[in-house]
């Protein structure tokens, strides 16, 4: 027996009033359509079917090879995009998986139990319903009167009874394709669209069996359709994240405040204080501070390694580093191991060797600085000249003084000094001293002539 996958996807989303297709629509910092295309690799079927419309290539392009594209050319309804998905899909395919595109929270396990619930059963076709206290905008499952499946009443073609009813269709099922391509065409019209819900009545009128599972969380299953509803899974999503996150060893001062995307690792003893948020692919190590009032987008970080009140952005912080509170380091940053970056401290395109220390308020832009060097307070590297940016080279062991401005491209050599309140513009040999400002004068009695009195 073959079992593929389906995911309709095509849809424009136009209730998200968006410019954005639905599926590219981020759930804690992941496509919605990625969400689902993981919970089918999980649930260990093969790549997948994604049927793309509105927007394709942008789709196309975001699932790379992970999935079979198939472009359904006029949005005609879920009936017609499943019919286009089977007309690409292999001949021995004996079922198909049917997932919805905007259901991003299924579990894998789910869909195994479908596709054993439906395989025990020998059912033409086993929908997932579950019950919700407020069914609005779902299809209903119409049950006769031995309390076997009927059909699925979509919202717009209720009657008052049927409205009544609080069983939903989640849109996931799985279908016995032998006769199944026959039965969409066969499908009656609504406007321009055909409903693939409508091949339930029309396999029970041939006289076959369609079983209904019942999903256990209906709010794992729910469908997103507005940004009402997005916010609703996301808040889902983040309790899951963070639940996953303890029973790791991960402590978080304050839930309530803490927001960690999707696909973040935390190892075990770290510590995320309140306001604080991890996004992206971040890679946290064991035993760090994170937080609070800090963001982490896209960076690996070792072990032990302290954020105070800081962004970190698509960067490296080496173990037993420390930030902040009040710094800015952003793409590019690579800090190695014990390297303290203090407050007010902005790094981009920048890379720091072991125990180099920048304690405050400095500029350090296209660097690449060595270990053990000191970048005094006020330190800014001049890597921009209007047009293009220089890099900068400082050895190991250099000491900056205080203000200084480092004008690029520039090498700082190992163990050279630069007097504070420089401004270079010429390379530092090694363990020489550059100095570049006006000699001090001092006039004495200066000051007294000032004075009022003395007027
Ligand atoms: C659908 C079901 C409804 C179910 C609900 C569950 C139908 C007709 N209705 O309604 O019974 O309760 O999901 O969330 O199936 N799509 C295409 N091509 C199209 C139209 C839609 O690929 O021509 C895709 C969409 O991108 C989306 C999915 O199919 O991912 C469902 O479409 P949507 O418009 O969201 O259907 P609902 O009104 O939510
Ligand atoms: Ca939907």
């Amino acid at each position: 027996m073959t079992t593929n996958a389906v995911i309709l996807a095509a849809g424009r989303g136009i209730r998200m009033r968006s410019g954005l297709a639905k599926a590219l629509h981020e759930l804690g910092g992941v496509p919605l359509i990625c969400h689902v295309e993981r919970a089918v690799r999980k649930a260990g079927l093969a790549k997948p079917w994604v049927v793309v419309g509105f927007q394709a290539e942008r789709v196309e392009e975001l699932l790379e090879d992970r999935v079979h594209i198939v472009v359904q050319r006029a949005l005609r309804g879920t009936g017609d995009a499943l019919a286009c998905a089977l007309a690409k899909m292999p001949a021995e395919t004996d079922n198909v998986v049917v997932l919805v595109g905007d259901c991003p929270l299924v579990p894998p396990s789910l869909i195994e139990a479908l596709i054993e619930r439906h395989r025990t059963a020998g059912a033409r076709a086993t929908i997932v319903t579950t019950q919700l206290g407020d069914p609005t905008g779902y299809g209903r499952v119409a049950r006769d009167g031995d309390g076997r499946v009927a059909a699925i009443v979509e919202e717009s073609e209720c009657d008052a009874t049927t409205r009544q009813i609080r069983e939903i269709n989640t849109g996931i099922g799985i279908w016995q394709t032998a006769g199944l391509s026959e039965i969409l065409d066969g499908l009656p019209w609504h406007g321009e669209e055909r409903y693939l819900t409508d091949a339930v009545a029309a396999l029970i009128a041939q006289g076959h069996v369609v079983e209904a599972m019942a999903a256990p969380e209906p709010d794992l299953v729910m469908g997103i359709n507005t940004r009402r509803e997005l916010s609703r899974a996301e808040a889902r999503l983040r309790e899951m994240t963070l639940e996953r996150l303890f029973d790791q060893g991960v402590t978080i001062i304050d839930p309530e405040t803490t927001y960690v995307d999707a696909e973040v690792e935390i190892e075990c003893d770290t510590i995320l204080y309140p306001m604080t948020c991890v996004r992206g692919k971040s890679r946290l190590g064991r035993g760090c501070r994170i937080g609070p009032m800090t963001t982490i987008v896209d960076s690996k970080l070792g072990d032990e390694v302290t954020v105070d009140r800081s962004a970190v952005e698509h960067s490296v912080i080496g173990s037993h580093s420390t930030v902040g509170p009040f710094s800015h380091l952003r793409a590019g940053t690579h800090l190695d191991r014990n390297v303290h970056v203090g407050n007010f401290v902005e790094l981009k395109n920048t890379r720091v060797g072991i125990g180099s220390k920048a304690g405050h308020h400095s500029y350090l832009g296209d660097a690449t600085i060595g270990s053990n060097v000191n970048i005094g307070a006020g330190t800014v590297i001049v890597n921009y000249d209007g047009r293009e940016k220089h890099p900068t080279f400082i050895g190991d062991d250099a000491f900056i003084g205080c203000n200084a401005n480092l004008v690029a491209p520039l090498e700082i050599g190992s163990g050279a000094y630069v007097g504070a309140g420089s401004t270079i513009t010429q390379n530092v040999p090694a363990d020489a001293l550059g100095i570049a400002r006006n000699r001090q004068e001092n006039k004495s009695g200066w000051a007294k002539g000032r004075r009022p009195e003395a007027r």
